[in-house]
């Protein structure tokens, strides 16, 4: 038995630069919505929290490039992505935005806390100055000739053309990649979170969580063993979250620093509009919660080592993450995503194309849990079709249509099981507790395949006991088989609305199951449906996606590249 008694599930505050695209979905916002949905299903009280990331320097980029204020832009991508993620059934309890002045307030007095408890340390920078600007630039704002490998356009914090990182004092004639003028250097003094003094006890603490995944161990592991040192928690940038000292005009937080609290002002925001503000703290100050960061492996090292170093810090009690389940990134047919030069898949534009429990399954599928995976239009299409309607869709529908015929659509008769009948019965329950485990172990690609096998398995049951045979010589036969076949009929509602909620909540309907055990409609105790229940048409749950249809789409992909 688990000591929690709730679970509070993040998942990495988007940028709110571009809509969403299928890398992010597959490294963080479908395998965070599986995992709260089985927490559900299961009857555990959860809550799911997002919202976008709308400080940051490519945010101001991006808004100087259109010509509009960064809370123009914000504003209006929270909005897209919002809708976009309702579409595909990615439910928060909140999505709320980081320009909001409940995250103002509440990342200032996160500041605050640090600052009045003598924790941050004050030191004097060297830092890009623009006098034509009359103000500080970002390092991304800044380019010249790399010291190294003398390559041009270079960055004021690293050259792409050889890699090396750039301190501001070496990069040779630095310009403005906003006007072209030439830049100096100017001192200007900020705060540091001492990670390095708190290395000895993030080390023992990470070394303490053996059950995460490897890769974010190693991750972390990484960085101890280079050091961790102190790290700025301040810019000089005028978009962002001001920092709450005197005489710092010109200066907010770093959003790295701000942009993780967010998950804290969107649980505030959320119990505010429950009528009960102080609520959040139930989820964020009581042991008795279990807090779980879904986050892509860039990720790693702000949510293993500086929020949890940040929660540690402050004066009140706050819980750190039991598990921060990082994913590594998803290829787009073979060839990394570039958001940049156009070459991904983009979630609105599937939207209108597709439907969203395909998309969800054959990333369920295909998860990058340890290692980079690919996503491939011919590999959507095999399993959306061979998959979902030759396998679960196809059970559903014979299924249904000989209990409609011959049964008077309801659950016929139990009658005398066989050994394949109750084989096939403790199939259902050993794939729903296998699934469960593999769930609660953050190997939701393996929860995923087994309850695929669990529905082949359904099938093959239907084909060994043969209904259609059994229907003119031994009705009882016929009835008990379909009486097996409906039990499947509960399992796939229950089980595989985590991945599929769309088709399932259509199953469910034909089931005539109540709403509220839609909510808690995992497979457990007495799960199963009785003789005589009635069970109506979900209709046809998959159609078939036809090669044009997918060839269409290689040819947009296509076409990206060849631009
Ligand atoms: O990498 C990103 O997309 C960041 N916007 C994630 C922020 S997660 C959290 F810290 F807010
Ligand atoms: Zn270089």
């Amino acid at each position: 038995m688990s000591e929690f008694q709730r679970t509070l599930v993040t998942a990495a505050l988007p940028y709110a630069n571009g809509p969403i695209h299928l890398g992010h979905l597959a490294g963080v916002y479908v395998p965070a919505d599986i995992y709260v949905r089985f927490k559900r299903l299961h009857g555990d009280e959860v809550l799911f929290i997002c919202g976008s990331d709308e400080h940051g320097v490519p945010i101001t980029l991006a808004a100087e490039k259109e010509g509009i204020t960064p809370k123009q832009l914000v504003d209006r991508n929270y909005t897209m992505m919002k809708e976009s993620f309702e579409k595909l059934g990615v439910l928060f309890d909140n999505y709320s935005q980081t320009s909001r002045p409940i995250h103002h307030e509440t990342s200032q007095a996160f500041f605050l806390d640090l600052y009045e408890q003598g924790i941050l340390k004050r030191k004097t920078t060297l830092q890009f100055y623009s006098e034509r600007a009359q103000r500080f630039l970002p390092d991304r704002y800044v380019e010249g000739t790399c010291p190294y490998c003398g390559a041009e356009g270079a960055r004021g914090d690293q050259c792409e053309a050889c890699g090396s990182q750039m301190e501001p004092d070496k990069l040779i004639e630095p310009h403005s990649v906003v006007d072209g003028t030439p830049v100096g250097l100017k001192e200007s003094d900020h705060w540091f979170l001492p990670m390095g003094d708190m290395q000895p006890y993030l080390q023992q603490w990470i070394e303490g969580h053996e059950n995460w995944r490897e890769n974010v161990l190693n991750y972390c592991r990484g960085w101890f063993e280079r050091g961790l040192g102190d790290r700025a928690v301040t810019r000089d940038l005028d978009w962002g979250v001001p920092v709450p000292l005197p005489d710092h005009d010109g200066k907010v937080l770093y959003v790295w620093f701000e942009a993780p609290i967010g998950y804290i002002s969107a649980t505030r925001e959320w119990a505010q509009r429950q009528g009960d503000p102080e609520m959040w703290r139930r989820w964020w100050q009581d042991e008795g919660t279990r807090l779980i960061h879904f986050i892509g492996k860039d990720n790693i090292v702000f949510h293993a080592l500086l929020f949890p170093a940040m929660l540690h810090a402050h004066s009140e009690p706050y819980v750190l993450p039991d598990n921060v389940p990082a994913n590594e990134f998803l290829n787009l047919e073979g060839r990394k995503l570039s958001t940049s030069r156009g070459y991904a898949v983009w979630l609105p534009e599937y939207l209108e194309r597709f439907e969203p429990d395909s998309l969800r399954y054959c990333l369920a599928r295909n998860l990058p849990e340890s290692r980079d995976t690919n996503f491939t239009w011919d590999d959507f299409q095999a399993r959306h079709n061979n998959e979902l309607a030759d396998v679960i869709g196809n059970f559903v529908n014979r299924t249904v249509t000989f209990v409609t015929r011959y049964f008077d659509g309801k659950v016929p008769p139990r009658g005398e099981l066989n050994d394949n009948d109750r084989q096939a019965l403790a199939a259902i329950e050993e794939a729903a507790e296998r699934s469960r485990e593999q769930m609660e172990s953050f190997q939701l690609r393996a929860a995923a395949e087994t309850l695929l096998l669990m529905s082949k398995r359904a099938n093959q049951y239907f084909d060994e006991e043969q209904p259609w045979s059994t229907r003119k010589s031994d009705m009882a036969r016929c009835g008990t088989t379909l009486y097996v076949c409906s039990q499947f009929l509960r399992a796939f509602a229950g089980l595989w609305a985590m991945i599929l909620p769309f088709s399932m909540q259509k199953l469910w309907d034909a089931l005539n199951l109540d709403e509220e055990l839609w909510q808690h409609g995992w497979v457990r105790g007495d799960w199963m449906l009785s003789e005589g229940h009635p069970i109506g048409n979900p209709g046809i749950l998959f159609t078939k996606i036809d090669d044009e249809r997918i060839e269409a789409e290689k040819k947009r992909l296509e076409a990206v590249l060849e631009a």
